[in-house]
């Protein structure tokens, strides 16, 4: 039964709660305190890279280390991590064999600027976990979803990008776009720096509607439509049935290119969320926990777009490409990716962790129903995502309109106070093979006690 009364939460008492747990965690902190204090003498914003301070901690949390599903922090508290490091670390931290891995390799060479005696292996299995047979790498997501974007344009011949509102592909200028109410591209107003109107190369429709789409490409001057089998970055917004299926046609028809970044969306299933849906990409972005955690990404594509490619090269001038950079693809990348996709991401461990995110979707279920709050969960194999809204939403606009930044806050910190931790910027849940079903419980439980504390 959902409440109607308007009392949960309560403003006040949640109010009140944040302030309490501000207190407890400087209380409980004072070695993070410290070394924040430290790194606010040389770093801007006080850490090394500025999102780090967008934690809902008055000073940010250090790690003395982590394994597994486990983070030590400074002050020795142990913190079951749930958000992964945002993805890097979905199967788990440090994952044995690549760690092994990358020590072995570490004593024998780290970048060459040349292939290494594995790449003919990496290679192969990155076909056989992904179903493409061509391949490239780079150093990170954002990087391979910004070569892509410019091999698209470079074999199509034609200048614009569709993505959809609400996407994040990281920082790539292309997308990032923000959709007017009358449908106009609006280059997006955080951005810092950024002197190029966007709107020049770069198509934006809601996602799931595959009208706009196909309306969008009927104008013949798109080179790649770019996006994640579901939203991921603006809450969770999972693709209605058939609208993938719809795109992919849209794009055959028109010639243009359909691009899944899977960079999130491996947490699916193995080989990805495209994959166990049966769908045909052209090319798909595989980045973050692809090689373990360490800064790696791949880019796959169709033996069609790989012979493309080699025309638009050779129809080049000699010369820089702006595609690739000098430590893509180094020794050290390769040597952890063989051991993260033979060992490590494979569809065993798959298995378990998807079962135990069952689980936890189940067990917030209960919590939620039992509390009578609208929330819902939306779950895409090991990750999911707690929503302040009573129907998963159908669109980023929808996601958007359930954000609530305080309530978030409020409760990202209560449960990092009990040694829980979640995805800062949303509600964002992932469950790595080692999360076990206490862990799962002491999630349940304490998710259960923060309702209570700010329900009237
Ligand atoms: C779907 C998706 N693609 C690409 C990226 C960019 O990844 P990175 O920041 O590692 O370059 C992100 C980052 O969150 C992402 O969510």
């Amino acid at each position: 039964m959902i409440r109607t009364d308007g009392h949960c939460p309560d403003r006040a008492r949640l109010a009140a709660l944040h302030a309490a747990e501000l207190t407890r965690y400087v209380e409980t902190h004072p070695r993070s305190v410290a070394l924040a204090a430290e790194d606010a003498r040389h770093y801007l914003f006080g850490v090394p890279m500025h999102w780090m301070r967008d934690w809902p901690t008055p000073a940010t949390l250090h790690v003395e280390h982590a394994l597994g599903n486990r983070l030590v922090d400074a002050d020795g508290h142990e913190i079951v991590d749930f958000c992964l490091g945002d993805t890097g670390a979905m199967f788990g931290h440090s994952p044995e064999p690549v760690a092994q891995a990358i020590a072995r390799q570490a004593a024998q060479g780290l970048t060459a600027m040349l292939p290494s005696v594995r790449s003919a292996e990496v290679g192969r299995l990155l076909a056989h976990t992904f179903g493409l047979p061509r391949w490239q790498m780079t150093l990170s997501a954002s990087d391979a979803n910004r070569f892509v974007i410019r091999w698209a344009r470079a074999i199509t011949g034609r200048p614009k990008v569709l993505v959809f509102d609400g996407c994040y592909h990281g920082t790539v200028d292309d997308t990032l776009v923000d959709r007017a109410g009358d449908g106009r591209t609006l280059t997006r107003a955080s951005l810092l720096g950024q002197v190029h109107d966007l709107a020049l190369g770069t198509v934006v429709v809601p996602f799931n509607d595959a009208a706009a789409v196909r309306a969008a490409l009927a104008r013949g001057d798109v080179a790649c439509v770019l996006t994640e089998p579901a939203l991921t970055n603006c809450g969770l917004v999972p693709a209605r049935p058939g609208f993938l299926e719809d795109v992919q046609r849209a794009c055959a028809e028109h010639g243009c290119l359909l691009v899944l970044d899977e960079t999130h969306t491996i947490s699916s299933g193995w080989g990805g969320q495209g994959r166990q849906q049966g769908l045909q990409p052209d090319v798909i972005v595989v980045g973050k926990a692809v090689a373990g955690g360490l800064p790696c990404a791949v880019y796959g594509f169709t033996e069609a777009v790989d012979a493309r490619m080699q025309a638009a090269k050779r129809a080049a001038p000699d010369g820089h490409s702006g595609i690739g950079t000098t430590l893509s693809a180094n020794l050290l990348a390769l040597a952890a990716l063989q051991a993260q996709l033979a060992e490590v991401m494979t569809p065993a461990v798959y298995a378990g962790m998807l079962a135990h995110a069952a689980l936890l979707e189940q067990r917030l279920d209960e919590v939620i129903a039992a509390a009578g709050v609208p929330w819902t969960v939306t779950r895409l194999g090991a990750r999911m995502e707690l929503q302040f809204c009573a129907v998963t939403p159908a669109d980023a606009a929808a996601a958007r309109a359930a954000m609530n930044a305080p309530l978030e806050q409020a409760l990202h910190l209560y449960l990092l106070n009990r040694g829980l931790l979640v995805t800062p910027f949303h509600n964002m849940l992932l469950v790595a093979p080692q999360t076990g079903a206490s862990d799962i419980e002491r999630l349940v439980g304490a998710v259960g006690a923060f309702l209570s504390e700010v329900c009237a």
